[in-house]
Parts: C-alpha cells; sequence; structure tokens
C-alpha cells in the first residue's frame, strides 16, 4: 500500500511492540499471581508456557500482520481468502472489540497509577489532603485520571507509527528499564529483602503440577505478550520487508519476561522489607495481593521510609504509568488503523472518535464499577485473548494456504518444524487448557 507508515528501526520495532507487551500486567499481575501462587513455582510454569506457547502464538499474530500489511480485520480476511474471506474478518472484529474492553478497563487502572504518583509530590509538598484526594476510590478522581489518560494515548497515536508510536516507545523503554533497576537495588538493600528473594526465587515443586497453577500462567502469559488483541499483528504489518520475524518475535518476549522477573525481583522482596516494617503481609496465611498489594502495601513501605520513600514511591507510580502508556497505545493502534485503512478517515478524527469511544466505555464502568469491572477484567483475561491466539494458530496452520511459508508446501527446513509445531501441537495445547478454564 503506496505512504503507508512504518516503523524506521528494527530497534523501533522491538522497543514499540515490548512496549505494548510490558505493562501493568508484568509489573502488577505477573508479581500479585507470584505472590498468590506459591512463589517460585509460579515463575518455573510461567516460563515453561510461555515458551512453549505464548511466544509461538506471538510470531503467528506478528506473521500474519507482517505478510498481510494490513490492520488486523483486513489482514485476517486476506489470511482466510482461500476459505471464506468472511471469517477472518469476523475474527478481526473480535479482536478489535477485545481492543476495546481491554483498554476500557486498562485506561482506568492506568489512571490510578497517574493519582498515585501525584499523592506522592501532594506528600512532598505536605498538602495532606490532595494526597488523601488523589488516592481515595472516588467516582471523580476516576473522571479526572481516565479521561486523561486516554487522551494522552490518543495524542502519541495520532502523529502516527514513526513519529508518534516509534518515536516515544524509544524515549520511554530506557526510562522504564532504568527506573525498574534503580528502585530494584534501592529495595533490595533494605533489610527483609532476603527472605523475600528466598520466597521468590525458590520453587515450591508440588505446586507446579497444579491445573489451577497452569491455567493462571497461561492466562498471564498471553497477557503478558498482549496476544489476541490484534496490537502485535497491527505492529507487524508496519515492519519493512526482509525481517527475521523468529528472532524479532523471540526478542520481544525475551524483553517482556525479563522485566516481568526483574518487577518480581523488585515487588515480592519489597513485601518483606514491608513485613520488616511492621506493615501487615500475609492474609489468613496468604501474601496480600491484587489491589491491596500495590494499592496499600507498598505505599504504605514507601511512605515508613521517611523523606526518601516518597520520591521511592513516586517513582515506582511513574514507571507503573508509562508501562500502561506503551500498551493502551498499542491497542488503541488496532481500530484507528482499521479506520483509516478500510474507512478511509483522517488518523486525527479515527484516533479522535475511538477515544471518544473506549472513554464511553470506561465511564460505563467506573459507573457500574462493582459489577462491571471484575467482568471485563476477566473475561478478557481468561477467554478473550487465549480465543483469539487459538484462532491465529488455526488460521495459520490450516486455513491459510497460498503465500504461506509456515506450514504446507512452502515451508522449509526448521521453518517447516515449527510449522508443524505451530498447526498440531499448540491448538491442542491451548484447547485442552481452554477446556479446562471452562470445566
Ligand atoms: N501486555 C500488556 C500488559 O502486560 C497488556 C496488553 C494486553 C496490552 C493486550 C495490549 C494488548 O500489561
Amino acid at each position: 500500500m503506496l505512504g503507508r507508515d512504518s516503523f524506521h528501526s528494527r530497534l523501533g520495532f522491538v522497543l514499540a511492540a515490548a512496549g505494548s507487551a510490558v505493562g501493568l500486567g508484568n509489573i502488577w499481575g505477573f508479581p500479585t499471581q507470584v505472590a498468590s501462587n506459591g512463589g517460585g513455582a509460579f515463575l518455573l510454569v510461567y516460563l515453561i508456557v510461555t515458551l512453549l506457547l505464548a511466544l509461538p502464538a506471538l510470531i503467528t499474530e506478528l506473521y500474519i500482520g507482517y505478510h498481510a500489511k494490513a490492520n488486523p480485520v483486513e489482514a485476517l480476511s486476506e489470511a482466510t481468502s482461500g476459505v471464506s474471506r468472511k471469517l477472518g474478518a469476523a475474527g478481526g472484529y473480535f479482536g478489535m472489540a477485545g481492543a476495546l474492553m481491554m483498554l476500557s478497563f486498562y485506561s482506568i487502572v492506568a489512571g490510578w497509577m497517574v493519582s498515585h504518583a501525584l499523592a506522592f509530590i501532594a506528600q512532598i509538598i505536605e498538602n495532606q489532603p490532595l494526597s488523601d484526594w488523589f488516592v481515595s476510590h472516588s467516582t471523580l478522581r476516576n473522571f479526572v485520571f481516565t479521561p486523561l489518560f486516554i487522551a494522552v494515548t490518543g495524542l502519541i497515536i495520532a502523529k502516527g507509527v514513526s513519529e508518534g508510536i516509534e518515536k516515544w516507545s524509544r524515549r520511554f523503554m530506557p526510562v522504564l528499564l532504568a527506573m525498574l533497576i534503580g528502585l530494584l537495588i534501592y529495595i533490595a538493600m533494605q533489610e527483609g529483602a532476603a527472605e523475600g528473594f528466598r520466597t521468590y526465587l525458590s520453587p515450591d515443586l508440588s505446586k507446579v503440577t497444579d491445573p489451577d497453577l497452569i491455567i493462571a500462567a497461561m492466562g498471564q502469559a498471553f497477557f503478558s505478550l498482549s496476544i489476541g488483541v490484534g496490537g502485535m499483528m497491527v505492529y507487524g504489518s508496519y515492519l519493512k520487508p526482509n525481517e527475521n520475524l523468529f528472532k524479532l518475535g523471540g526478542s520481544v518476549a525475551l524483553l517482556d519476561t525479563f522485566i516481568a522477573f526483574l518487577a518480581g525481583l523488585l515487588i515480592i522482596p519489597a513485601m518483606f522489607v514491608a513485613k520488616h516494617n511492621g506493615v501487615q503481609i500475609y492474609d489468613n496465611g496468604k501474601l496480600i495481593a491484587e489491589d491491596r498489594l500495590i494499592f496499600d502495601v507498598l505505599p504504605d513501605l514507601f511512605m515508613r521510609m521517611g523523606d526518601v520513600g516518597l520520591y521511592v514511591g513516586f517513582a515506582f507510580f511513574v514507571l507503573m504509568s508509562i508501562a500502561a502508556l506503551t500498551s493502551t497505545i498499542s491497542s488503541t493502534e488496532v481500530p484507528v488503523s482499521y479506520l483509516v485503512e478500510a474507512k478511509g478517515m483522517q488518523r486525527k478524527k479515527a484516533t479522535l472518535g475511538i477515544s471518544i469511544v473506549v472513554l464511553v466505555a470506561s465511564s460505563t464502568i467506573i459507573m457500574n464499577f462493582g459489577t462491571l469491572f471484575m467482568l471485563v477484567v476477566n473475561w478478557v483475561s481468561r477467554y478473550q485473548l487465549p480465543l483469539m491466539g487459538l484462532f491465529y494458530l488455526i488460521v495459520v496452520g490450516w486455513v491459510w494456504k497460498r503465500g504461506n511459508h509456515l506450514v504446507g508446501q512452502e515451508a522449509k527446513g526448521a521453518v517447516r518444524y515449527l510449522g508443524m509445531y505451530l498447526k498440531w501441537v499448540c491448538p491442542l495445547l491451548l484447547t485442552l487448557v481452554f477446556l479446562n478454564v471452562i470445566r
């Protein structure tokens, strides 16, 4: 397609795709899952399912976009043209709906990260009431920070692929890594951290075969690699020709997994430092996880560290905000690229339109938080993403014939074996896990 925007460098692509992958899922979700699923056992299973299932699914998603050079709806209908374009397009729309759902809850949570960062600033300037408001769970606060986050995402997306997504990913990702490592070193030096390292790094092998743990690790791996909403597909479509997708996909997965690992190395020891400082970290014999871990335990710890803790807390929530932003960017690009390419809309208008749709969806969740929030989160992470991953694998393994270099007569050498693995083993494994989820 003439004039289609693209990534200007390979590094730019890797940072953008890793930016999509690295998000709240890594820095919040992953350590939380570790804390509630037997420490190191979860880490071990997570590494295995990432390698065996999530990485192949990531390469498959990138591959469809890379070859079709189009947005997910058109790319999937292209890949299914031998059988039924409608089927592919339907899959594309389903994925796009997933991207919008993901954005609708993710933007709310991302907004909390920004407001918590500002709460530490309010503490630094000694304005306690303001700080209290920033951390209050009020609807008004959500209606300030959710739109703010959607707007910032929109401003970057409106600039386009190389000038928006690539440029900002190249700026944000090194900052994110530096902040993460800085925080990690600081926490590692505090008293109590050693017990955290032990809990994190020594797997309780009796838990490794627990089906619930395996399912949780799978869902986490798909969510963490952003598989199944079309964000990776559309990024793959912006690659220049003659790229090695195995290497690129491998680099993205490696970076994502490495950052999740580092986040665990930060958060789990931080919990034990908190314990050392008198913060309660166990509830009914289990490590406190989920929202209370991020919004109670850690802030409580930072507050007890004196003045320097305020800066550490601020840095932590800025880190979270950056991680979230590079993830909302990639999901927003999915519907925007569709409107621009398939409907001929101007990029700025398309971005504005999608931002409004996301805002309406987020507002609906905010207004019905108790009933809707966890419902949407669970639907997206447990069902939508693995289901779409399965769809991609079936499309590439079984439906797509002509021009498919991974499977069939055109596949050669080692690629042929990988193709067979994608065609037979991955869908089977994924179906097995999936049957377990709906059981
Ligand atoms: N991978 C992101 C995270 O770990 C979440 C995400 C899912 C982003 C799907 C884009 C698409 O937080």
